[in-house]
């Protein structure tokens, strides 16, 4: 199915107007909210799905109109920040330089180790309470930091405080390494620790305007302890570790991960499937990515857990489209949760709407094309629109590199959810490749190595097109629709009060 982009009228201040009367039309939208929503040509919503979307607006309305409900969108960055913050450049002068470094993948070439090094420069500015609680309330919907529970507001504040960064342009990164990562046994699909690889690295470019940096170096075979060295990626099936360090700073620690050739890697997706999000339900979505600690979905630690111990060699790569500045909240969750590996999330240069369609098979196809015989296990919820375009595709798109395609069905377990969602990528691939599951104990004793990836007993209904409550076949309950537009109104008028 093609896409086109359709921008629907701005007319959500005709649904502001009804719930705030004082309400002046605005057009600076939500910094949380996305922008334009995406529809399909041929997409036809009930009337009464389609009058909510067009009565709603652009900036509202994507997260029905796109399937890519994205709370973190149009974070402020440079100057913008300066300006909330009320700091100039000598004030920040006196502020320590952050690096956020992310832990990254190296793959095996004739040249001896590649790795990834990824990442951004940045300052935290030393903001008050007040101000960053200020800040925070613009973030909160139907509710202000002052009603929240202590952990709650420390969450919020934490987030706010790395929302409200200064990305740092024009850097030379310098990484230092070291053989010296303590692996737990089975925690992290047999990592080992690597002999040698000790060295000091200054990327190849100075940061981008944005503060990222994203490159591959070639790691040096250098000697370690007791003559040890890093072993070549053609002489061991083991994923070998190394500690990152970077210049300057106590920040930028990170793990590689030095992954062979040939084997299995798992890329997984984190919102609504590794962590309650919620994200088809705005309100919900926003407290549980802003205000709420981290909580895992069902017994999903569980089955990483087993398949950690029982798939040989297993790579986990955890890959979101969260932007960059929240990543760390994002880290701090997964490995305290979930098996150890390397990360991916969304850079700063791709922050419109075009650009945040397309990050996830951007970030999809760098991993691919890097270990072009390794194996893929793509795991995600149907509530992601690139999700269900980009993981199917890369099953066509690189042949025999996709072992299993795995959607939480959202629908299933949550009756708030009603979000349309397509399956027409599936058409076509074998049965033994994907499965829709509906709770996580489905995931269990399947044949992952075998590439038997569907269980027969679990209750899926794929009819390659769109699905979800309220779109395409099945008609909208009127009860929940409405509720559905009433949370619209309440995010509506929140963020016209807050302009
Ligand atoms: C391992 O890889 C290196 C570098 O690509 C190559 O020189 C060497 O011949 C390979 N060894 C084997 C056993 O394939
Ligand atoms: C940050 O600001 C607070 C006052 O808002 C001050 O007490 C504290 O010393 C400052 N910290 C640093 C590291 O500058
Ligand atoms: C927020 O929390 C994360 C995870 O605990 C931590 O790594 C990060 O440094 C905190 N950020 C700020 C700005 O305090
Ligand atoms: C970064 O390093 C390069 C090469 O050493 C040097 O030419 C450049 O001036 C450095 N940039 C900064 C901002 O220090
Ligand atoms: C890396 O640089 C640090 C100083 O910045 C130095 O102490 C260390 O010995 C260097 N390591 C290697 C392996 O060259
Ligand atoms: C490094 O050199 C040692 C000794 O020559 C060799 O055994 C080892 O395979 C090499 N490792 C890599 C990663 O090239
Ligand atoms: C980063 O590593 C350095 C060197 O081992 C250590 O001193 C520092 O505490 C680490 N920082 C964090 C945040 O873990
Ligand atoms: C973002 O930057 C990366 C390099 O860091 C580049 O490969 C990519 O094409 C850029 N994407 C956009 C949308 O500008
Ligand atoms: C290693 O990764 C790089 C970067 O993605 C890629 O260009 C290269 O083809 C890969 N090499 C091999 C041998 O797979
Ligand atoms: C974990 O593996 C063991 C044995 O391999 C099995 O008995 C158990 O049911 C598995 N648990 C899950 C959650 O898959
Ligand atoms: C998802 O679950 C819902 C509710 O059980 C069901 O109607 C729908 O067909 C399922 N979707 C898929 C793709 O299996
Ligand atoms: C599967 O879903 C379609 C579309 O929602 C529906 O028409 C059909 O009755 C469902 N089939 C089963 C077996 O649930």
């Amino acid at each position: 199915m093609s896409f086109i982009r359709t921008v629907v009228p701005l007319s959500v201040w005709a649904a502001v107007a009804l719930a705030a009367p004082a309400a002046e039309p605005e057009a600076t939208p939500h910094p949380m909210v996305t922008a334009a929503p995406v529809l399909p040509r041929d997409f036809k919503p009930d009337t009464y799905v389609k009058s909510l979307i067009d009565g709603l607006g652009s900036d509202v309305s994507s997260y029905v109109a796109s399937g890519v409900p994205q709370f973190f969108q149009d974070f402020p960055t440079g100057d913008k920040v300066k300006k909330s913050l009320g700091i100039d450049d000598d004030g920040l002068k006196a502020v320590p330089t952050s690096v956020l470094n992310l832990p990254s993948y190296a793959n095996w070439t004739d040249e001896g180790w590649n790795l990834r090094v990824h990442g951004n420069v940045y300052k935290l500015p030393n903001a008050s309470q007040d101000k960053i609680d200020e800040l925070a309330n613009v973030f909160l919907i139907g509710t202000e930091m002052k009603k929240l529970a202590p952990n709650e507001q420390d969450q919020a504040r934490n987030v706010t405080r790395s929302i409200y960064v200064v990305q740092q342009a024009h850097e030379n990164v310098t990484v230092h390494f070291e053989n010296d990562v303590s692996v737990e046994p089975d925690a992290s699909g047999g990592v080992i620790n690597a002999k040698g690889g000790a060295q000091n690295i200054t990327l190849p470019y100075e940061t981008t305007v944005e503060g990222d940096f994203d490159t591959f170096v070639k790691l040096k075979n250098t000697t370690g302890a007791n003559g040890g060295h890093m072993l070549a990626g053609n002489a061991t099936k083991s994923i070998q570790s190394l500690n990152m360090y970077v210049d300057g700073t106590m920040s930028g620690n990170a793990t590689a991960y030095l992954v062979p050739p040939t084997g299995f890697t798992i890329i997984s997706d984190i919102d609504d499937i590794l962590r309650i999000t919620k994200i088809y339900v705005p309100k919900e979505g926003l407290l549980n990515s802003f205000a709420r600690p981290f909580t895992p979905w069902m017994n999903m630690p569980e089955i990483y857990a087993n398949w950690s111990a029982s798939i040989p060699d297993f790579h986990f790569h955890y890959l979101t489209t969260t932007p960059e500045q929240v990543t760390r909240n994002y880290m701090d969750f997964i490995y305290k949760t979930y098996p150890l590996g390397s990360f991916d999330t969304r850079p700063l240069n791709f922050s419109d709407v075009s650009a945040t369609l397309q990050i996830r098979r951007f970030l999809l196809d760098k991993i691919f094309q890097t270990f072009p015989q390794r194996k893929f296990i793509l795991m995600g919820d149907t509530t992601n629109s690139d999700v269900m375009k980009a993981y199917p595709a890369m099953a066509k798109d690189y042949p025999g590199q996709v072992q299993c395609i795995f959607l939480r069905n959202t629908t299933a377990t949550d009756d708030t959810d009603l979000f349309p969602y397509d399956t027409s990528g599936f058409e076509g691939l074998d049965q033994k490749q994907y499965m829709f599951f509906n709770v996580a104990d489905e995931l269990k004793n399947l044949d992952i190595v075998g590439g038997n990836c569907y269980n027969p007993s679990v209750k899926q209904n794929v009819t390659f097109g769109f699905q979800g409550r309220g779109f395409g076949n099945s008609a909208p309950k009127q009860s929940l629709m409405t509720s559905y537009a009433l949370s619209f109104v309440v995010l509506a008028s929140v963020f016209n009060m807050m302009l």
